[in-house]
């Protein structure tokens, strides 16, 4: 049965989506938190390197609402991810149903397009799930993310080869999050009391556009690096061939060219709810520069 926490902490946490680029943090965080933590990993995962020891792995698939019903028995808490890219929405009710007969408390991953409120109409989008867990008794938090600072992974192969970067509006601003932080914010949802019910739109510390993000990566190399402008089509041929929805291309290329004009908006979260200062854009360079070497 589930159970509102009320003054108890979490102990025991499924994490979905743990082998992505914010799973492997959220596990560790809740690790070291001294939660037991579970881990929802598809068979044959190729990223279970990402996972530390200590963790507990449970195959299920989110496509399949009775594989994940084996990971909750005494779950207490569910950091929940909904891979967009790889599943519709078509499964979410039947796992919610199922994570809230034996839960008490969800920290999702949303967006700060709900934020803006310009999220697409349809049901496969952040707000969904955000609508699903409100007609829920579920304890949820709302993690409503900006761009993660490992989206300017996407550039890699570029800055590798030719250190020029092709994409459009390089103009744009965004308040990126370093992944950890995300992470973080919604481990202490899930592990303290006072989270319940909040909307919280996690963002890095600092505004910075992509060419800059790009100047900072460049710094850290030691290497000039080049930003090239591109038009929006090109880019969104190369984005849908590369396996992108063409909606969701659409979505995040036109948020680009609206960011050129208004910035992406920022938040304390982060430093608020953790007592931390949000890790910096040339943080996460430094972190990452073998990937761009
Ligand atoms: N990237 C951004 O800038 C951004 C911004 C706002 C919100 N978000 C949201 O952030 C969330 C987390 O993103 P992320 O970048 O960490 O994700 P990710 O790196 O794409 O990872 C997706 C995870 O889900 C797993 N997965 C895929 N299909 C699955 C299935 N059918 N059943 C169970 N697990 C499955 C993947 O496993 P494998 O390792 O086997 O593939 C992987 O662990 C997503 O909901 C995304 O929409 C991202």
């Amino acid at each position: 049965m589930p159970h509102t926490s009320g003054e108890h902490s979490t102990r025991t946490v499924l994490v979905t989506g743990a082998t992505g680029n914010v799973g492997p943090y959220a596990v560790r965080q809740l690790l070291e938190a001294g939660a037991n933590v579970r881990a929802l990993v598809l068979k044959d995962d190729p990223n279970l390197h990402r996972l530390p020891d200590g963790v507990e792995l449970h195959y299920g698939d989110l496509a399949d609402p009775d594989s994940v019903e084996a990971a909750l028995p005494g779950v207490d808490g569910v950091f929940w991810m909904w891979p967009f890219f790889a599943l519709s929405t078509a499964t979410a009710p039947a796992v919610l149903e199922r994570i809230a007969a034996h839960a008490g408390r969800v920290a999702v991953v949303s967006s700060v397009g709900v934020h803006l409120g310009i999220e697409p109409v349809d049901n496969n989008c952040h707000a969904y799930l955000e609508k699903l867990l409100e007609q829920t008794e579920l304890e949820w938090t709302f993690l409503r993310t900006t761009g993660f600072m490992a989206n300017a992974l996407g550039f890699a192969p570029q800055i590798r080869t030719s250190g020029t970067v092709q994409f459009p509006y390089g103009d744009a601003v965004r308040t990126s999050v370093h992944e950890s932080d995300l992470a973080a914010v919604g481990v202490r949802a899930l592990t303290e009391d006072g989270h319940a019910g909040q909307k919280y739109l996690v963002t890095g510390p600092e505004a910075l556009s992509q060419r800059e993000q790009v100047q900072i990566i460049g710094d850290v190399l030691g290497r000039t690096l080049v930003w090239e402008d591109i038009h929006h089509d090109a880019a969104r041929k190369a984005m849908v061939d590369t396996g992108w929805p063409p909606s969701y291309a659409d979505g995040a290329l036109d948020y680009f060219a609206d960011l050129c004009v208004t910035p992406e908006p920022g938040s304390t979260v982060v430093a608020d709810t953790t007592g931390r200062p949000a890790r910096s854009f040339r943080e996460w360079a430094v972190e990452h520069a073998d990937a761009f070497r």
